[in-house]
């Protein structure tokens, strides 16, 4: 289990820590609420997707591979996201094949606009950086994209195929870019 947080930050507008097992709810609950915001997905699914995605998450936060990062405003959680260490394939240029994925960012609506999610990004930096982690993946939302940007990251030459249904199929996409990404 991940132990008491041994990384909390004082801030000015609240402070953000690292999350242990006895956040699981929040997490999940933050990662329903950012798919309710950008995606268009029914009750059931979500409750599908929340058990899932909470023993994936108590998995990997156990082991490590998973870290959050919570920010708390006069005590109440008002922010979160995660980053996820992901096996990747070598390249050359560099090294190690481990990248950091940046997922589950959301903010609650009250809240936003106040800088959270971006002490949440910069605190994810640090903690993959710490770790000798050479670069950080991720799937921006509208609403993200601005965040991100701003911190430094960039667009890729990522593409998919959904592959359970026929050949031609596309994936529904909104404006240029596909909102079906995995966050
Ligand atoms: C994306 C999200 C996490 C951003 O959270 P946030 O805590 O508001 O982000 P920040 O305060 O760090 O905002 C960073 C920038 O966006 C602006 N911004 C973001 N949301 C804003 C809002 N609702 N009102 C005004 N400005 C906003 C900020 O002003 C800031 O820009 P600036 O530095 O030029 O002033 C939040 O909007 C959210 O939860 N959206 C729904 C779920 C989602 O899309 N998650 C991301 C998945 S990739």
């Amino acid at each position: 289990m991940v132990g008491p947080n041994p990384h909390r930050v004082a801030r000015t507008r609240g402070t953000v820590r690292t999350a242990n097992l006895r956040d699981l709810d929040l997490l999940v609950r933050h990662r329903r609420l950012m798919w309710s915001a950008i995606a268009r997905i029914s009750p059931k699914e979500l409750d599908a997707a929340d058990r899932v995605y909470r023993r994936w998450a108590r998995a990997r936060l156990k082991t490590g591979r998973l870290a959050a990062f919570i920010v708390e405003v006069r005590g109440e959680p008002v922010a979160s996201g995660c980053v996820w260490l992901m096996d990747v394939q070598p390249r050359p240029q560099r090294s190690g094949t481990t990248a950091a994925y940046l997922l589950s960012m959301f903010t609650e609506p009250g809240h936003r606009g106040e800088g959270h999610a971006t002490r949440i990004v910069r605190e994810a930096v640090r903690w993959s950086r710490a770790r000798g982690i050479a670069v950080m993946l991720l799937h921006a939302s509208p609403f993200g994209e601005r965040v991100y940007s701003q911190l430094g990251f960039t667009h890729t030459a990522e593409m998919r195929k959904d592959l359970r249904h026929g050949a031609r199929r596309r994936v529904r996409t909104s404006g240029k870019r596909s909102h079906r990404a995995e966050r």
